[in-house]
């Protein structure tokens, strides 16, 4: 599929499955491969059949939704947010939470970076935590089960961590079993489902607030509140924004993207 047949595409599509065409923007061309590859695979001339099919066919829609799923993580991602979360957000609940563990969600975790980061800082700290990572890619929950990673994808990881809780094998690096412990990883689509917390932090980064419409944002993001302990933090990525206008949240520095519930 050519680019240009590719944007017209899926700036046809997507609003149907209420996602966004400026979150697929930079991403377009991983998605167009695997749309190409369906056309195929169903013995289709181009996109305007299949474009035919799916008006023809509501059960297509499911597929191309699975389709639209970007799968891109590493550990530390966006290093001056886990250093906030770290080394100010932890600690700070771990008071707010004591004598028990601060609850720890990350929503879209991709093969687990986000939710083992976390572990592996609790643990530095001997800060207890329970954390649950959800996802609907059942293909990202092995990865994460598997807890087994590239050198890339660790590259933001500060050096003594990788060196404590992991461990080399040819050139993958295999968390230690110790920080598989406290994190339960669940198949859930965000959409419908959500682990009933309530939760000291949630981490929703790079998933409802990159690739999802307006009015659906909205709804996650209250859905979201309404987890979430007074006091307690929601990380979004860095170039993603809180979509509610009410008071009720605010953001501990200016755009690191981490929130606080008042
Ligand atoms: C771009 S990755 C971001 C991973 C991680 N949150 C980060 O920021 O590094 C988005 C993740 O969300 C998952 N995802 C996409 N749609 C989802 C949905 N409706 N419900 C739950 N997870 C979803 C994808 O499978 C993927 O693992």
């Amino acid at each position: 599929m050519k680019d240009p047949e590719c944007i017209a595409f899926l700036q046809w599509a997507l609003p149907q499955l209420q996602l966004r065409w400026p979150g697929y923007r930079k991403v377009r061309r991983q998605v167009c491969k695997r749309v190409d590859r369906r056309i195929r695979a169903l013995g289709l001339e181009g996109v305007d059949a299949y474009r035919a099919r799916l008006e023809a066919d509501p059960a297509e829609w499911a597929v191309l939704d699975d389709l639209t799923r970007i799968t891109i993580s590493r550990f530390f991602r966006e290093r001056d947010v886990f250093t906030y979360l770290c080394q100010t957000a932890l600690p700070e609940l771990h008071a707010l939470a004591a004598p028990g563990p601060v609850c720890v969600w990350s929503a879209g975790c991709g093969g687990g970076e986000e939710a083992y980061t976390l572990a592996i800082a609790a643990r530095e700290q001997a800060i207890p935590v329970r954390i649950v990572a959800t996802d609907w890619d059942e293909h990202q929950l092995v990865r994460a089960r598997e807890a087994r990673y590239s050198a890339g994808c660790l590259k933001d990881l500060p050096a003594r961590w990788r060196i404590s809780a992991f461990e080399q094998e040819g050139g993958e690096f295999v968390l230690h079993d110790d920080f598989h412990r406290n994190v339960e990883l669940l198949h859930q689509d965000i959409r419908r489902d959500m682990p009933a917390g309530p939760f000291h932090l949630i981490l929703c980064r790079y998933l409802a607030f990159t690739y999802f419409d307006a009015p659906l944002q909205r709804e996650i993001a209250e859905r979201l509140l309404t987890r979430t302990v007074a006091g307690g933090f929601l990380a979004l990525g860095k170039h993603e924004s809180w979509p509610l206008d009410a008071p009720g949240v605010i953001e501990v520095q200016p755009g690191l993207r981490v929130y606080r519930k008042l």
